[in-house]
């Protein structure tokens, strides 16, 4: 490397520009925390004329990111642009073979090419940092790493999409309507133009691979992440939350059972509200790793925005310049075992259900025989006023169990979306958080 640490700069959006003003604006305080100059030497996005918020003089822009790969004076590429596919990945894979370190903030590349990237970082002996792909400001991939590399992880729990949590908790907090919300999000940027890999838990999937990979040394998996969202959240679910001394949120989370198996999956959970996360409120993030002999450990902090996102960027550009590079996953990538299978759950938990039905005698006779015949124990059941349109109007049907197989359930679930009077899927959420 040379005695000035020179960036290459691809994607100048809400992320790219921020670390770029951060390096330009604050030259002698990174020279200082860096042991030498820190510059941007070449960027590239696909509008030159943008103005980025810093001054382009002396910079380079390229309009194919892929030359910032090959370039001479650049000794890293920050990789800013996102996407799992296309030019990212190449970027990415170009990067690295030309000998240039890669840092990035792209969880849906790492969780799909993960472990691919990290075997060809390692083998070129150059760095591969993404600390902001994952809970953006929250210094959480370190901390697992390094922090907490002498326990046994047995439980990674967080909330880890800050739109979603921004939705739930107004919701909660104003009674207010998802699509009311959700609009809301979008207008104040937390939540994409297509809110999809938001609210579908996608997002919060990726950075849970990631996540469950370092912290049970295995090979990232999206497969292995069972994702539900909060599409089907509505008021009526947050009002009987409430009901219950309890709230909604979307929660990631990856443990291993004592088999060595890892179970992933993204969820809305109903959280009692002295529950730790169920505090967690507006785009925060916050993870809890849980392990021996530490216990539990919270850490929580902005997801997201620029900054907070930056504030990441920065401190791997940081990392590098003073050689402190450590795999990604923590081991080098070729002694990760194999990457974990979905894996059903097993544990009896309590469940929440609600069901869309019409307003007719008998039906909830229907609905309590299939729980019967499934072993699911009722313990509450509450059909809340009458439909203005009679025996063709709907009213919903809320019903909370004891402790019940998840399996039971799945199969209980099945058989009531198929009663002539249920007029949607069942919207099941689990109860509570050990
Ligand atoms: N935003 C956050 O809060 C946040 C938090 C954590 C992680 N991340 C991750 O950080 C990365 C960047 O996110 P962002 O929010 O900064 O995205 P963004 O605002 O959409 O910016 C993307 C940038 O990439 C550029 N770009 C897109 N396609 C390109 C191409 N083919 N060639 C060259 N440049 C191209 C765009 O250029 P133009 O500006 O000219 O269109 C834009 O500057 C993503 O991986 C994201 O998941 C973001």
């Amino acid at each position: 490397m040379t005695k000035t640490l020179q960036l290459g700069i691809a994607g100048l959006g809400t992320v790219g520009a921020e670390v770029a003003r951060q390096i330009i604006a604050n030259h002698n305080h990174f020279t200082k925390q860096a042991g030498m100059p820190v510059m941007v030497t070449a960027v590239s996005a696909r509008n030159a004329d943008t103005d980025r918020g810093f001054s382009m003089q002396g910079i380079q822009f390229c309009d194919n990111p892929l030359e910032l790969a090959s370039m001479d004076n650049v000794d890293v590429v920050v990789e800013l642009i996102g996407g799992s596919e296309g030019v990212a990945l190449d970027l990415v894979q170009a990067a690295i073979a030309n000998g240039k370190h890669v840092i990035t903030a792209n969880k849906a590349l790492l969780a799909h090419h993960g472990y691919k990237l990290a075997v060809q970082a390692e083998k070129a002996g150059v760095m591969l940092a993404a600390e902001a792909s994952v809970a953006g400001g929250i210094p959480v991939l370190k901390t697992l790493r390094e922090s907490l590399s002498g326990n046994q992880i047995t439980r990674i729990t967080g909330i880890l999409n800050g739109t979603c949590n921004y939705i739930l908790s107004t919701m909660q907090h104003q009674a207010r309507d998802f699509d009311d919300v959700l609009a809301e999000a979008q207008a104040l940027g937390y939540a994409e133009a297509d809110p999809g890999f938001d609210i579908d838990g996608v997002d919060a999937g990726h950075k849970l691979a990631l996540l469950g990979a370092i912290g049970f040394g295995t090979a990232p998996s999206i497969d292995a992440v069972d994702m539900t969202g909060v599409r089907a959240i509505t008021m009526t679910d947050m009002e009987n939350a409430s009901n219950l001394g309890c709230t909604i949120r979307l929660l990631a989370e990856a443990e291993q059972n004592d088999d060595g198996e890892v179970l992933m999956r993204v969820r809305p959970v109903i959280l009692p509200l002295d529950n730790q996360l169920a505090k967690i409120d507006g785009p925060l993030n916050a993870v809890t790793f849980t392990g021996t002999p530490i216990g539990a450990v919270t850490a929580i902090g902005p997801g997201a925005g620029a900054g907070a996102t930056a504030s990441a960027v920065l401190a791997d550009i940081i990392d590098l310049a003073l050689g402190r590079i450590s795999p990604f996953f923590g081991v080098p990538a070729d002694q990760l075992a194999a990457a974990p299978h979905r894996t059903a759950p097993q544990k009896p938990e309590r469940f929440f259900i609600r069901l869309k039905v019409y307003d007719r005698p008998g039906v909830l006779a229907d609905i309590t025989t299939i729980l019967k015949d499934h072993a699911i124990s009722v313990e509450s059941l509450l059909q809340s006023g009458r439909s203005d349109d009679g025996e063709n109007g709907d009213v919903p049907v809320i019903l909370t169990t004891h402790e019940a197989a998840p399996q039971a359930i799945a199969a209980a679930s099945a058989e009531l979306a198929q009663l002539p009077a249920v007029l949607a899927e069942p919207v099941i959420l689990t109860i509570g958080q050990d």
